[in-house]
């Protein structure tokens, strides 16, 4: 299918990435999801498939346009989400910026829920998702080479992030404060700090798209360095 050989940075290499929320439905018209965009997974996207490398981006409902030169498979749950990841693999680096709805309803409703009069709200029950960076970053077999996950707090960044870093098993973690008055999500810039085992590097407020180019510009240098 590629009729040219692909040169820079990641050439030859294939990166997998997660994008944008994930809804669950509470029944057929309505859904819990997070804030995202999507504007950081899809710029990552667009900043690997620029450095050569082969992109599949697995992003849940996000109203920008997909990224050029990229395999995109749209999934609407975090379940399916899940599932496309999976089948998405094997990848050399797997980039898990989604952001992903913690719950699901138990039991969603196959018919919308109606007021039943009584001025009670129905109590929905909620189960946990799978954790899909946790899941790819602790493969027994199949790991990627790296594993990139992303920490949006609003308090302790990086306490929180190291041990985002130790219970799902990535390489390096994007952590980003996510406070309303940063008007990081759904905005176009971005100030991030990078955790991995070797410590905290700080960068600048950048626009998402040049904190896409220099993670793509980290992650071809330490494949490059682990020799792969
Ligand atoms: N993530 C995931 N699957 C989930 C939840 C999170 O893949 N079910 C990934 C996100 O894509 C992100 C990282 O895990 O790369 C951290 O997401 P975050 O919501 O900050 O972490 P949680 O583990 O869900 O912790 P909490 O929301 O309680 O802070
Ligand atoms: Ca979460």
């Amino acid at each position: 299918r590629r009729l040219s050989v692909a040169s820079g940075p990641l050439a030859g290499k294939s990166v997998l990435i997660t994008s944008g929320p994930t809804h669950e439905p509470i029944d057929p018209v309505r859904y819990i999801a997070n804030r995202s965009s999507g504007k950081q997974g899809h710029a990552i996207a667009a900043a690997a498939a620029r450095a050569g490398a082969r992109v599949t981006l697995v992003s849940g409902p996000v109203t920008i346009p997909d990224p050029a030169g990229v395999r995109v498979l749209r999934v609407e749950t975090a379940r399916e989400m899940l599932q496309a990841v999976e089948a998405a693999l094997p990848a050399d680096v797997a980039i898990m910026a989604a952001a992903v709805a913690d719950w699901r309803v138990a039991s969603g409703s196959g018919q919308k829920i109606k007021k039943d009069g009584s001025g009670k709200p129905p109590a929905l029950s909620l189960a946990e998702n799978p954790d899909i960076l946790a899941t790819v970053g602790t493969l027994a077999e199949g790991r990627p080479c790296l594993v990139v996950g992303f920490a949006a707090e609003t308090q302790n960044l990086i306490d929180n992030a190291r041990a985002k870093l130790q219970r799902k098993g990535a390489d390096f973690i994007v952590a980003n404060d996510v406070s309303p008055e940063t008007g990081v999500m759904g905005g176009d810039a971005n100030t991030v700090r990078l955790v991995s085992r070797d410590g905290v590097e700080d960068w600048p407020t950048l626009s998402k798209e040049d904190v896409a180019e220099r993670l793509v510009a980290v992650i071809a240098a330490k494949l490059a360095d682990s020799g792969e």
